[in-house]
């Protein structure tokens, strides 16, 4: 397979336009077989409730290729299942399974040029998205839907790049309420997050992290990663809440963390003032930002260091990145059976 003349070490999380995307339409009650198009443009109903109310929502998925060429997608299906959690949630026709994977393995394979090799540290990132569309002005489900499936070759989400450390900093700003969307991948749930970041990064951080919309008290998780902590006695612990996304990521680390490392697990609410002074490592955890340790957050007008001054990766997240990464690249036996090769 011939690459794309790109530089991949140099790759940020940014848009590049690939040659394909799959798009598949409903309307009374029926999706159609789905294409893949070369126009990068939707045209939209000016009415379009994705438009006007956010009746809209998105998955994110990596592909990486492996070192026989074969190109893995780590645990499409889970993308597939949230996808028709949040469809429910939102009032939008589910996509089946069937439809979901098949469009992602179509646009995977249709770029397979603009997936990088192996060893490049780049993936592609693929975000399947779901609007809905069609002259409406009322508050109510749309009556046509898109679902589509872009891809774009991507390097490390944040810019201290590779497995670097980054920062936090606590919110005064909520990110969901106890009983709203916070569970599920809503687009709504990201904008009110840019101003929070924005805060956050005006401190020094790399993002904001929150906490739960109730008390102030308990970790939520960050912007766009949920967050994991290691404890001195080989135990791994991360915030409980029906407010916050499962992440796929998360899930995967926690079982990696059990597993073959054999850690002990608790998710719990974890309360930040009454328990920073035990945490040794603290990492965010999601596609995009893999497992990304974090040196330090902002909390109570000043900064809480962890493992190594806040200036290290400590040994839990190296072992459970490592772990991930090996899987997700085809480098370690996948005893789990979590990845699944593009038919090419
Ligand atoms: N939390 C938020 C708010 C996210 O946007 C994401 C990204 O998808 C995650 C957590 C991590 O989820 P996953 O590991 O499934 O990508
Ligand atoms: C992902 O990690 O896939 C996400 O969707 C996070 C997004 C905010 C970039």
């Amino acid at each position: 397979m011939t690459k794309q003349p790109i530089d991949w070490s140099k790759l940020g999380f940014e848009y590049t336009k690939t040659d394909y995307r799959f798009s598949a339409k409903w309307e009374d009650g029926q999706w159609n077989d789905g294409e893949l198009l070369t126009s990068e443009y939707m045209t939209l109903h000016e009415g379009s409730p994705a438009l006007h109310y956010a009746q809209q929502c998105f998955e994110g998925l990596k592909a990486q290729t492996a070192e026989d060429g074969r190109i893995l997608l780590f645990r499409p299906e889970l993308n597939a299942e949230r996808m028709h959690n949040t469809s429910l949630r939102l009032s939008m026709p589910v996509v089946p399974h069937e439809l979901f994977l098949r469009g992602v393995h179509e646009a995977v394979r249709a770029n397979a040029s603009w997936v990088p090799p192996y060893g490049s540290g780049a993936s592609l990132y693929i975000r399947p998205l779901l609007i809905g569309v069609g002259s409406n002005m009322g508050l109510r489900p749309a009556k046509q839907y898109e679902f589509r499936v872009m891809v774009c070759p991507v390097g490390p989400y944040y810019k201290s790049g590779g497995l670097s450390v980054i920062s936090l900093a606590v919110s005064d700003f909520d990110r969901a309420s106890p009983h709203g969307t916070g569970d599920v991948k809503a687009g709504a749930n990201y904008p009110g997050g840019l101003y929070a970041t924005k805060k956050a990064q005006e401190l020094g951080a790399y993002e904001a992290l929150y906490l739960d919309a109730a008390e102030h008290r308990y970790i939520e998780e960050a912007g766009s990663a949920n967050v994991v902590i290691s404890l001195a006695n080989n135990t791994l612990i991360t915030p409980k809440s029906a407010a916050i996304l499962p992440s796929i990521t998360r899930r995967s680390i926690i079982d990696i963390a059990r597993h073959e490392l054999g850690m002990h697990i608790e998710e719990r609410p974890i309360d930040l003032r009454k328990e920073v002074d035990s945490f040794v490592e603290v990492a965010a955890c999601g596609t995009a930002a893999v497992l990304s340790p974090v040196g330090k957050i902002w909390f109570d007008n000043k900064w809480h260091y962890f493992y190594g001054n806040g200036e290290k990766v400590g040994p839990v997240m190296q072992s459970l990145y490592d772990i991930l990464c090996q899987i997700q690249k085809g480098e370690r036996l996948d005893r789990f059976g979590w990845t699944h090769a593009v038919k090419l």
